[in-house]
C-alpha cells in the first residue's frame, strides 16, 4: 500500500453522477469500475472500508432533462436513480451503499455546513446583476439564455459556452439575449448570494495540493494550472427553484449551489448507509473527522477541480473534517473513433449491455480496466472486446482454469492430489507464485489497474506455461505419481488466480472459488502453495467464459450507427418554441380552407408550382415552393388550409397571393394540413 498513513480505515467515494440519464462505458471506465476494484481489494485485505455513491439530483442538468422530457424535476431522478442503482448493481459494482442527494438526510447535512460556514463569517455577501426572466418569473441561470456568440456570431450560444467555437462565455457577453423559458429578453435585476472567496483561500489550498506529489500527474496538472490562473470568488448559491434551500431567512427562490452541496453527499451517504444498517447514523463521524482515516474520491477528468479545490476548500473552512488523501481521476475512453456523447448518442448504455450481452458483466469489467484511461484518453471498440474475450479471457485464462479441472476430473476423480517431491520446475513456479498477490497489490494500491490487468493474465499465462513444460497428459502413462504433484501445484495457481483476480472479475472469481471449495479465502491466503488442499473434492464446473461470434460484434457496431443516425433525424426537428405572440397578433390571420383547382410547374424554376385555388367567393393565383415534393397532378382536387391575407408577392415576374400551409416533416418532407370536410374557415373558432 502507499506508505504514508499506516492506516486500516478508508472512506471510498464514486462521483455522484446526474441522476439525468442512463450510465454508458464512459462513465465505467472512468471511476465506476477503478473505484469498485480498490475497494474489493481492501476489503481483501481486510481493511475496514466503506464505498459510498449515489445520484446527485439537483442543479440545471436536471431541469433541463426535466423541460427536455416533459416531465417535472422530480419524475425525472426518481427514474433514473432506479434505473442507474439497479444497473450498477448488475454489473456487481459493490457500493455499501446507493444514496440520493435528494434525501432528507441529505438536505440537512448540506444546509447545516453552510450555516456553519455562515456563522463562521466564512462567506461573503454580494449583490449582483442577474438575468431573469419576467414572464417566467425566475432568475435563469447559464444554460437557460441564448444568444449571439460574441467570438464567433453563432446565434444559438448557451450563456455559460459556445458550443460552435468553444468559448468559455459569461450571460452579459451575449449580444441579443433571450430566455429559454419564455423566449422573452430577459432583463438585469439585482439579487444577493453568497461567496466562498477562494482567491483569499488560496494559500491554504495550494498548501493542501502540493502536500501530495503522489497524486496522479493529470490530476496534479489542472490543480496547479487553476492554481497559476489564480481562484476567484465562487457563489455557493444560486437562484434557482429545484435544489435545497438556503438556510437563511428571506431567500425564497434560492437554493445551495450543486457543487457546493452534491460532494456533500458523499458526507449524507455515510450517514445514509449507517441509518439503513442500524437504525441511526451513530459513529459516522470516524469515517469523516478521523485523521487516521484516508478519503479517496474517484471521478472522472471533469469533476477534478470540483474534488481537488472547491470541496476540499469548503471542509477547510468548516475546520472538522479530513481533507481527500488521494483523487485518482481517469481521464476520458473514446468509443470507435469518437468522443462518447450523450446528446448525439453516441455511446455504450450500461442497461442495454446487460440486456444485450447477458452474463457478461466480468467481460466488460475485464475490457473497460485493461484498457482504462489512467493517464491519457483511450478508446474502446467491438473488436477489441471481442479480441480480448476470445484470446485473452477465453484463450488464457478460461482456458488455464478449465484445463486443470477436466484433468483432476479425469486422473483423480475431480480429488486435488498430494504433492510429492518437487523439481525444479515446481520450485520455481512455486515462487513465481507467490510474488505475485504482492505484486498486484503494488498496481492496485497505487491504482495501476491496467497494469494490474496484465498481471492477472500474466498469472493465467504461467500457469499455461506450466502446464505445457510439464505435460501431465503424458506423464500420465509412465509416471502418474508425478502428475499428482503437477496438478496439485495447477490448482493453487487456479485458486490464487481466483483470489487475485476477483476485484476485477467477481462473477467469475466466485465460479472458482465454489469449484474449488474456496469461499472465505483472502488477500493474504492467495500465492500460498497450500492454498486448495490435498483431498478438495471439485464440484461440478461452468464455463467462465465464452467466445464471442463476429455476428454479436456486427450487430453491436451496427445499432450504434443506427442510434446516432435516428438521433440526428429526430434533433433536426427539434426547434425551440419561438417567442410568445399575443391574440391580437394571430386574430390577424385570416385563414380559409381552399380547393385546388388546376397546378402547373413554373417554367425555369426548380421550386415553384403555380396553383389556382377556389376559396369560396373567388378563386386565387398562389405561386407555391413544392415542385420538389409534389407532382402537379396529384395535388388537384386537394383541400388545403391557406393563408388569405398574406399580401402579395411578386416572383418570377408573377404575382402570388396569400399562401399555403404545410406541415415539414423532420427529414424536410411536406405534408398538406387538408381538412376532409368543411369549405370555409376564417381563422375564428375550429370545431
Ligand atoms: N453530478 C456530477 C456529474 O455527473 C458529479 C458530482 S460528484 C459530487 O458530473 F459528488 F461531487 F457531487
Ligand atoms: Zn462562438
Amino acid at each position: 500500500m502507499p506508505e504514508s498513513k499506516n492506516t486500516k480505515r478508508y472512506t471510498v467515494t464514486a462521483a455522484l453522477i446526474y441522476a439525468n440519464g442512463p450510465i454508458h462505458i464512459g462513465h465505467l471506465a472512468g471511476c465506476y469500475i477503478p473505484s469498485d476494484i480498490y475497494v474489493r481489494y481492501l476489503r481483501s485485505i481486510g481493511a475496514d472500508v466503506t464505498f459510498v455513491s449515489g445520484t446527485d439530483e439537483h442543479g440545471v442538468p436536471i431541469t433541463l432533462r426535466a423541460k427536455k422530457e416533459g416531465l417535472t424535476p422530480q419524475q425525472v431522478v426518481d427514474k433514473y436513480y432506479v434505473q442507474i442503482r439497479d444497473a450498477f448493481e448488475e454489473l456487481g459494482i459493490s457500493f455499501d451503499v446507493y444514496s440520493r442527494t435528494s434525501r432528507q438526510i441529505h438536505h440537512q447535512t448540506s444546509q447545516e455546513i453552510f450555516s456553519t460556514l455562515y456563522n463562521k463569517g466564512a462567506f461573503e455577501e454580494e449583490t449582483t446583476e442577474q438575468y431573469y426572466d419576467e414572464i417566467a418569473g425566475q432568475f435563469l441561470a447559464d444554460r437557460y439564455i441564448i444568444g449571439t456568440c460574441p467570438t464567433c456570431n453563432n446565434p444559438g450560444a448557451y450563456g455559460d459556452q459556445c458550443e460552435k467555437c468553444g468559448s468559455t462565455l459569461s450571460p452579459r457577453e451575449l449580444g441579443n439575449p433571450k430566455s429559454m423559458l419564455s423566449g422573452a429578453p430577459p432583463v438585469l435585476r439585482e439579487t444577493k448570494n453568497w461567496y466562498l472567496p477562494l482567491d483569499k483561500l488560496q494559500p491554504g489550498i495550494e498548501r493542501f495540493v502540493n502536500s501530495h506529489p503522489e497524486w496522479k500527474t493529470n490530476v496534479m496538472g489542472q490543480c496547479q494550472s487553476w492554481l497559476k490562473e489564480g481562484l476567484k470568488p465562487r457563489a455557493m448559491t444560486r437562484d434557482l427553484d429545484w435544489g435545497i434551500k438556503v438556510p437563511l431567512p428571506d431567500t425564497e427562490g434560492k437554493v445551495l449551489y450543486v457543487w457546493f452541496e452534491a460532494p456533500i453527499g458523499y458526507i449524507s451517504a455515510t450517514k445514509d448507509w449507517l441509518i439503513q444498517k442500524n437504525g441511526s447514523d451513530e459513529g459516522w463521524e470516524k469515517w469523516w473527522k478521523d485523521p487516521e482515516t484516508r478519503l479517496v474520491h474517484f471521478i472522472g477528468k471533469d469533476n477534478i477541480v470540483f474534488h481537488c479545490i472547491i470541496f476540499p476548500a469548503t471542509l477547510m473552512e468548516e475546520g472538522t473534517y479530513i481533507l481527500p488523501d488521494n483523487v485518482p481521476a481517469n481521464e476520458f475512453m473514446n468509443l470507435e473513433g469518437d468522443k462518447i456523447s450523450t446528446s448525439r448518442n453516441w455511446a455504450v448504455w450500461l442497461h442495454e449491455y446487460l440486456r444485450d450481452l447477458p452474463g457478461k458483466q466480468d467481460v466488460l469489467r475485464y475490457v473497460l480496466t485493461a484498457n482504462g484511461p489512467e493517464t491519457k484518453d483511450s478508446e474502446f471498440t467491438w473488436s477489441d472486446f471481442q479480441t480480448r474475450n476470445n484470446s485473452e479471457l477465453v484463450g488464457i485464462y478460461g482456458n488455464f482454469v478449465n484445463r486443470v479441472a477436466v484433468l483432476v476430473q479425469k486422473y483423480f476423480d475431480g480429488k486435488i492430489p498430494q504433492t510429492g517431491p518437487l523439481d525444479d520446475i515446481d520450485r520455481e513456479v512455486l515462487a513465481e507464485l507467490a510474488a505475485f498477490p504482492g505484486r498486484i497489490a503494488q498496481s492496485i494500491g497505487n491504482y495501476r489497474f491496467r497494469e494490474a490487468t496484465a498481471l492477472i493474465m500474466e498469472l493465467a499465462r504461467l500457469g499455461n506455461k506450466y502446464l505445457a513444460d510439464t505435460q501431465p497428459w503424458h506423464e500420465i502413462k509412465t509416471n502418474p505419481a508425478r502428475v499428482e504433484t503437477i496438478l496439485n501445484i495447477a490448482a493453487q495457481i487456479a485458486g490464487s488466480l481466483a483470489i487475485v483476480s476477483e476485484p476485477v472479475l467477481p462473477f467469475t472469481a466466485r465460479k472458482i472459488r465454489t469449484q474449488f471449495s474456496l469461499p472465505d479465502q483472502q488477500w493474504a491466503d492467495a500465492g500460498k502453495p497450500d492454498l486448495v488442499p490435498p483431498g478438495t473434492l471439485l464440484t461440478e464446473s461452468s464455463l467462465l467464459f465464452e467466445k464471442i461470434e463476429d455476428s454479436v460484434i456486427a450487430a453491436q457496431i451496427e445499432k450504434l450507427h443506427k442510434a446516432r443516425e435516428q438521433n440526428m433525424l429526430e434533433s433536426k426537428s427539434v426547434q425551440e418554441v419561438k417567442p410568445d405572440i399575443q391574440y391580437d397578433d394571430f386574430a390577424k390571420m385570416d385563414i380559409r380552407i381552399a380547393t385546388i383547382l388546376e397546378a402547373e410547374a413554373v417554367p425555369k424554376s426548380k421550386k415553384l408550382l403555380k396553383l389556382k385555388v377556389d376559396i369560396g367567393k373567388e378563386t386565387r393565383t398562389v405561386l407555391s415552393g413544392i415542385s420538389e415534393h409534389f407532382r402537379p397532378e396529384e395535388i388537384v382536387g386537394k383541400k388545403v388550409l391557406y393563408l388569405a391575407n398574406l399580401a402579395p408577392r411578386k416572383m418570377m415576374g408573377m404575382e402570388s397571393q396569400g399562401m399555403i400551409l404545410m406541415a415539414e416533416d423532420r427529414d424536410g418532407s411536406l405534408t398538406f394540413l387538408s381538412p376532409e370536410n368543411g369549405t370555409v374557415w376564417n381563422g375564428g373558432v375550429v370545431s
